[in-house]
């Protein structure tokens, strides 16, 4: 079963105003760019405190390349507009800002059950992470409940799922920075509010694609132990009820692994997209496993497993994208995804957000854009309930015309969502 439920609205009381968006980004947003690659200097990732929160500025360690003099402005300028980091003309969509999150955070998960929306743990800041769930409820539109999680459970990167009562947590991040990973997982029963033990995955993975599909709990690449190193391997459990039936079993590896990719059950299918190679690991010898950039090659790949257990391609998504991995709903036959982050500026260095909502049409397997997010956000939580799509917290972008990463949120948004 899929962790997000496709909840019809039968009593949709008016038409959303559909208002195209008319203009791409100008050349003035590009010269931005440009002037900010130019004036870069740290060689780090170094942090900034915005509001009392720290954040990433996503310096990167490579040296930014110096723009040679014969650079012909104008070609550069088109090269730049046709790269993915341009944001895609959408449909204009109303929102409405709900009451925040008791915390904001980064990298946290969710699962929706009925009218909750369960977000665990997650970063507040680079140092801090959160070992607490909180519980939204779409009834009243109040953030209605708040418990712990383990003490050895992961607080980030961890591969999350429920059938609908008891919420799989597997694998994952123990602690702040670019610490190292637990192989420890937990089921939460969500009628009682307590955990229960589950088996560990036979390695530690960091985001890794996580699903219950035909009786099993599958477990799909990711990270390896170093935070960076991607995995491939596919591994299985039978579950019932919340608890494991057999042990862990090895299933056929994903062609491309790697973290931070949604992961959905829809139609009997296994679907895992987008996400990403490579992620910010510890410097070496550093005592508080500071994080530093590495290489990430972000994509935009579909991968569809059914009943042959064979991994098939489908099509891509329209762009690159990743940290999706809670930022998925399913209605009427579609996956919807807000957000997510996408390829490094080509000049700049810099990540990019994404602020597109991406519709894929499980019937004519064909993707689009629906509309587009208040501000990019990357590791957003999304619900859908009574017709509402609604997100939740992560990271956005700095502004309009500055896609980079900014303030970590946990502003509630929604909108109405209709076909
Ligand atoms: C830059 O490229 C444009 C279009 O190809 C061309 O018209 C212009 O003369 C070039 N300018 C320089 C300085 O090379
Ligand atoms: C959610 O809100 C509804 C309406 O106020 C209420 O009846 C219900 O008990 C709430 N659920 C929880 C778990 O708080
Ligand atoms: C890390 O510490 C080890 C052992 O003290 C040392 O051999 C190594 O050179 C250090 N690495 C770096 C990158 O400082
Ligand atoms: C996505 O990433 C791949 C691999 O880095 C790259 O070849 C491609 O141009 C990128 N963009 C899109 C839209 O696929
Ligand atoms: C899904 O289908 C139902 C029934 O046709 C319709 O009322 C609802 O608006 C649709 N939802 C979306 C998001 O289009």
């Amino acid at each position: 079963m899929a962790n997000k439920h496709d909840h019809h609205n039968q009593s949709s009381r008016r038409l959303i105003l559909v208002l195209y968006f008319t203009s791409v980004v100008g050349i003035g947003f590009v010269a931005a760019f440009l002037f900010l690659s130019s004036s870069s200097s740290s060689s780090n990732l170094s942090f900034t405190a915005v509001s009392s929160i720290l954040v990433p500025v996503n310096r990167p360690e490579i040296q930014i390349p110096k723009r040679s003099k014969q650079t012909n402005d104008t070609k550069d300028h088109v090269r730049l507009l046709s790269a993915t980091f341009a944001d895609i003309p959408a449909p204009e969509l109303h929102w409405e800002q709900m009451q925040s999150a008791p915390v904001p955070r980064l990298d946290g998960y969710s699962v929706q059950i009925q009218n909750l929306l369960y977000v665990f743990s997650g970063y507040g800041s680079l140092d801090y992470v959160h070992s607490h769930v909180d519980v939204f409820n779409f009834t009243d539109n109040k953030w209605c409940a708040r418990f712990d999680t383990p003490k050895e459970m992961a607080n980030s990167h961890l591969g999350i799922v429920t059938d609908g009562r008891y919420v799989y947590v597997v694998s994952g991040q123990l602690g702040p920075q670019c610490r190292g990973p637990t192989s420890r997982s937990f089921v939460l029963d969500s009628v009682t509010k307590t955990w229960l033990e589950f088996p560990s995955l036979p390695a530690p993975r960091y985001a890794p694609a996580t699903q219950i599909w035909r009786g099993r709990l599958h477990v799909i690449g990711g990270s390896k132990e170093n935070r960076n190193a991607v995995a491939f391997d596919h591994w299985s459990i039978a579950v019932k009820d919340g608890k494991a039936l057999g042990e862990w079993r090895e299933e056929v590896p994903i062609p491309r692994g790697g973290p931070h990719r949604a992961c959905v059950v829809a139609n009997d299918k296994l679907l895992v997209i987008g996400g990403q190679e490579g992620d910010f690991m510890a410097k070496p010898n550093s005592t508080i496993f500071k994080c530093s950039r590495r290489r990430e090659i972000f994509n935009g790949e579909v991968y569809m497993m059914d009943e042959e257990t064979k991994w098939k391609m489908m099509p891509p998504m329209p762009k690159n994208n990743s940290h999706i991995e809670s930022a998925w709903i399913i209605v009427n036959n579609s996956i919807v995804i807000v957000g997510g982050t996408t390829d490094w500026h080509p000049v700049t260095k810099r990540l990019v957000l994404v602020g597109e909502i991406f519709r894929f049409q499980l019937d004519t397997l064909t993707w689009s854009v629906i509309g587009r997010l208040p501000f990019r956000v990357k590791t957003a939580m999304a619900g859908f309930w009574n017709g509402y799509l609604y997100f939740t917290s992560g990271q956005r972008d700095r502004g309009p015309d500055n896609p980079q990463p900014g303030k970590v949120i946990g502003e509630m948004w929604r909108t109405k969502l209709k076909f």
